[in-house]
């Protein structure tokens, strides 16, 4: 028989353990928290061996007087007990995430951006230069005539210098678009309605263009001077695949037609797109060379971006890199598209488009530009 001041001080006791092992999961770490909690859960109110259900086995053993007392004092404890578990049960459901719940203390994901191909980033930087300096834009037709191609640049048929372009022909030739060939029959002149030596039925289209260069004819022919354009877009040549040639490459091709303009103008211009394209103070060289459609005509060469112009191995130890064909534009082209070259001079200049990316970024293999290999194309950036 047990007694009940023995029994109540028995639940004191409990009482106390209970408050200790509280406050030790309170203490604990806020990860473990959840598990000490579920285990005094189990430890003081499970239904079999909870020390609460202990207690209330004990019943039987008091004088049936003393029960009542005795049960009201452990319905006291498990009232404390399941309070004090319950609120701490709240408390943690409330920090606890709900199910598939986004973190939103994690660092954002950056959204992948593409990269600008680099032929493009060159041929936005120089379209950029040329429009500042009040140039027009244009592309025109990859698949032309031999007479823009070759003939009206002062290169008829058997000339020389169409060895140095090894054409690609179409098998069969296409004839140009009705609206190409309505344009070309009423090729407005300056007061005339025709002029220039162009023959007068449309010319078949049968090779791919070798350069740039025929813009400048299918440009005059259309419009009278003066002319301030660049003409940029692929160009293709019958070149076997190695470091430095693709059957396929890009051109920018610069025209400008007026009043009084000079070799000084000519200059001046290659000079502030040298500096665009390789940084200011970069220097250009001018070296007497020889192009049917230009006279005189000069190779342009930028001091070695590499070694200044030192001498070094991207430069093969001469100090300068070759960009571009350039000259005063020949008579015969502007009699070819009907311009006086008594009224007006002009120059021009053609440029690899890849070439300049090969030397501004030290690319050693052209192919590299064609491969769409992101390891190689996510390094560039203007
Ligand atoms: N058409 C030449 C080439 O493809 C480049 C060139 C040289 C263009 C001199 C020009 C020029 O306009 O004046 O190699």
């Amino acid at each position: 028989m047990s007694t009940l001041d023995e029994l109540t001080a028995l639940i004191a006791e409990h009482e106390q353990a209970f408050t200790a092992a509280l406050a030790a999961a309170d203490a604990g770490a806020p990860a473990a928290r959840e598990g000490a909690l579920e285990a005094l859960k189990v430890g003081w109110t499970g239904r079999k061996s909870g020390k609460i259900a202990d207690l209330m086995a004990r019943l039987p053993s008091l004088p049936p007087t003393d029960r009542k007392a005795f049960g009201q004092q452990v319905n006291a404890l498990k009232a404390t007990v399941e309070g004090a578990l319950a609120e701490r049960e709240t408390a943690l459901a409330a920090t606890r995430r709900p199910a598939h719940a986004v973190d939103i203390t994690l660092p954002g994901r950056a959204p992948a951006l593409g990269h600008r191909h680099p032929l493009s980033l060159v041929r936005e930087q120089v379209q950029d230069v040329f429009t500042r300096l009040g140039y027009q834009v244009l592309e025109g037709p990859e698949i032309e005539d031999d007479y823009h191609n070759f003939e009206a640049l002062n290169m008829p048929e058997e000339h020389p210098a169409r060895d140095m372009q090894d054409t690609l022909y179409l098998a069969s030739p296409l004839l140009p678009s009705p609206e190409v060939a309505a344009a070309e029959a009423h090729a407005p002149a300056a007061g005339s309605a025709r002029r220039g030596r162009r023959p007068l039925a449309p010319q078949p289209l049968t090779l791919l263009r070798t350069h740039t260069s025929a813009m400048q004819i299918r440009h005059m022919e259309q419009h009278d001077p003066p002319v301030r354009l660049v003409a940029i877009g692929p160009v293709y040549r019958r070149d076997n695949l190695d470091l430095t040639h693709t059957p396929m490459f890009h051109q920018c091709e610069g025209l400008v037609v007026g009043k009084g303009i000079t070799l000084a103008h000519l200059k001046g211009t290659l000079l502030a797109m040298a500096e665009a394209l390789f940084g200011a103070g970069t220097a250009v060289r001018f070296r007497p060379s020889f192009f049917p459609y230009t006279e005189p005509s000069a190779e342009v060469d930028v001091a070695c971006i590499r070694c200044q112009g030192h001498g070094c191995p991207v430069c093969k130890h001469t100090g300068w890199l070759e960009i571009l064909g350039s000259g005063m534009v020949h008579p015969g082209v502007f009699e070819a598209v009907g311009y006086d070259p008594g009224e007006v001079t002009g120059f021009a200049f053609g440029m690899g488009i890849e070439r300049v990316a090969m030397l501004k970024w030290d690319v050693g293999d052209i192919r590299l530009f064609y491969e769409n290999d992101l390891r190689f194309l996510e390094q560039f950036s203007l």
